[in-house]
């Protein structure tokens, strides 16, 4: 069976802090994760300072008309990303624009693995119908992750629980990276349904993203190693 990986979610705003989870785990996690807010606080440099020899999953979640998407995508190459994160939600061709701005701008042993970001797990079924959506969030991430595969992407975030019936619907070829992850006992913190490490890992995650179990843990090291373990045991 394949590997689980796992990605530490360094969120913060932080450089020192980032820094300083990043070479603690260092040989311990498969890849570190920063979004929006390391990005925004501290600059691409900075980005790119803490990719060096290391696996980054950049999550930005670009979501833009399909030019500007292209353009955003073919800037960020010089960062060396391994992941990186679109929203399916902006449809068809912004996702082939983003498909192509990989394929033309990075070279062909370093492209990142193109995620598209389905149904925000903050969003129920009254807030989608709020902004026009009728359907379920289940459905509604099935018909997304059917149409940001067939429009190039490589793979999606989703949740634990979508995991499955994505599987059902897409097979094994979608990359699935599965935030929202917690071990046994640890502090569900603001994250509503969620599994551990394991269970992800049977379900047939190829990535798993664990933030606060991790950072805030007394030993972040030995919080990192334990969930490897976990993962290697499934
Ligand atoms: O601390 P925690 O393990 O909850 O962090 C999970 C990480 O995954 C955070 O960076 C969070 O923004 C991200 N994430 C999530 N749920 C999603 C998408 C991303 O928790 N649906």
């Amino acid at each position: 069976m394949k590997r689980t990986r796992l990605i530490a979610a360094l969120d913060t705003q932080t450089l020192d802090q980032a820094r300083d989870w990043a070479e603690t785990l260092d040989g311990t996690v498969d890849a570190i994760k920063l979004g929006m807010e390391f990005t925004y606080a501290q600059g691409l440099s900075a980005v790119r300072d803490l990719a060096r020899n290391r696996t980054l999953f950049l999550d930005l979640k670009l979501h833009d008309i399909p030019n500007t998407v292209a353009k955003g995508l073919a800037s960020l190459a010089p960062i060396g990303a391994s992941l990186l994160t679109i929203h399916a939600a902006g449809g068809s061709a912004m996702i082939r624009a983003a498909r192509q701005a990989i394929d033309a701008t990075y070279p062909p042993l370093h492209r990142p693995v193109l995620l598209a970001v389905t149904v925000l797990t903050s969003l129920d079924a009254p807030s989608l119908n709020d902004i026009g959506v009728p359907s379920s969030p289940r459905e509604q991430v099935l018909r997304l992750g059917r149409l940001a595969m067939t429009a190039g992407a490589d793979g999606l975030v989703c949740s634990a629980e979508e995991i499955a019936p994505l599987r059902d619907a897409l097979g094994e070829s979608p990359t699935l990276v599965v935030p929202g992850i917690r071990p046994e006992g640890a502090a569900a913190d603001d994250q509503k349904r969620i599994m551990t490490p394991r269970q992800a890992a049977l379900a047939g995650a190829d990535w798993i993203v664990v933030g606060r179990p991790i950072t805030q843990a007394a030993d972040p090291k030995v919080a990192a190693e334990a969930i490897q373990a976990e993962l290697a045991s499934a």
